[in-house]
């Protein structure tokens, strides 16, 4: 049995539900569960609020430490949904590995995430776009800075109310220099680091007019691999085109959606390496017509433009976007608004 410590007081009737920047605001509650003496104990729910962890905590100096994006809808009838979330558990399970970080029991995973999201329920908006950001991570909490795996950790769930990701327009970057991720390396993981190393890059990209980077292969820069926060997709005329999954991509629960959907929707679809080559020669010949990242927070964001060595290009806007078509599609199905034919909505 989980245990429960409700909060004595609520921030929802603080909170504007209109205009939330996204991971700001949490919500009353958040689930913790502690790994000790070679085990995972029990979650137990709280009220949300500051940890207190000796300074010395290996997450503090050596970044062990794994997260996950997952979100909560509320369709017309007031029942809540999620999206895939197996899949959530299963590659939080992954990155924690790769981390040497103890596996979680999905019992435990499952029966702490949805007690906290039917105790949290309120949260939840009604409405396409508003929806409850769920982030599972799990630091290493033990003292001591000598350089190995820790032997205490704390799993822990906190949500917080979203809309959208982005509020403007998303331009990004072609990396020529900086690389996210190399063969071997952490890439495919949910890595807190793998995303703090981005900060750097992404903030000179800010300053030249991008949101984001896409980053390329480490050893050649000649492929294109992933956004900041999104996995990536290109169309070349009728086709599109991302990148097939390995140690340094994400494998994004969004991405294989879009990619399952293509083939439902007729949309010709190549999963295989993308050349900056040939996105620079499809821009410049008109046939480049669209491209757009997928990911739980951002859902899918289309990109106006991109810049490659000092190079601007500008996207066309498109009546028939497929970056509209798949948003719209999975949207339904997320939002209980649609058949869900892969059997992908679970209900709390
Ligand atoms: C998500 O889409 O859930 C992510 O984890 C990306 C995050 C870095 C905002």
């Amino acid at each position: 049995m989980i245990s429960i410590e409700k909060s004595s007081q609520t921030k929802i009737d603080k909170t504007d539900f209109d205009n939330l920047t996204f991971g700001q605001v949490f919500t009353d509650h958040m689930m913790i569960s502690d790994f000790k003496d070679g085990e995972w104990h029990e979650p137990v729910i709280k009220p949300y609020g500051p940890l207190s962890i000796d300074p010395s905590a290996r997450v503090f100096h050596y970044g062990q430490a794994v997260f996950e994006g997952m979100k909560a809808y509320k369709d017309k009838d007031e029942k809540i949904w999620m999206f895939r979330p197996e899949q959530n558990f299963e590659r939080i399970n992954a990155s924690s590995k790769r981390l040497a970080i103890p596996e979680f029991p999905k019992d435990f995973f499952f029966n702490g995430l949805e007690t906290l999201l039917k105790l949290e329920k309120d949260w939840i908006k009604q409405g396409f776009g508003n929806s409850l950001y769920i982030r599972p991570f799990v630091i290493a909490t033990e003292a001591g800075v000598s350089a190995s795996p820790a032997k205490e950790y704390k799993f822990m769930i906190i949500c917080s109310p979203a809309q959208s990701y982005y509020s403007g327009e998303v331009r990004v970057k072609f990396s020529d220099k900086f690389s996210r991720a190399a063969d071997g390396g952490v890439g495919f993981a949910k890595a807190a680091g793998n995303y703090g190393a981005q900060f750097y890059p992404t903030n000179l990209a800010k300053e030249e007019g991008y949101q984001q980077i896409v980053w390329t292969d480490a050893n050649s820069h000649e492929y294109l691999e992933e956004a900041g926060t999104m996995n990536i997709f290109f169309r070349i005329g009728d086709k599109l085109i991302t990148a097939p999954i390995s140690d340094r991509i994400l494998d994004g629960v969004t991405r294989k959606s879009v990619i399952a959907l293509a083939e439902r929707m007729n949309i010709p679809m190549e999963v295989r390496k993308v050349t900056v080559q040939e996105i620079l020669e499809a821009a410049d010949s008109g046939n480049l017509k669209e491209m757009f990242g997928s990911g739980t927070a951002t859902v899918i964001n289309p990109i106006t433009g991109f810049g490659n060595k000092g190079k601007n290009y500008d996207l066309p806007k498109l009546e028939d976007s497929y970056a509209h078509a798949f948003k719209d599609t999975l949207m339904k199905i997320q939002y209980n608004e649609a058949e869900d034919p892969f059997g992908w909505r679970y209900e709390v």
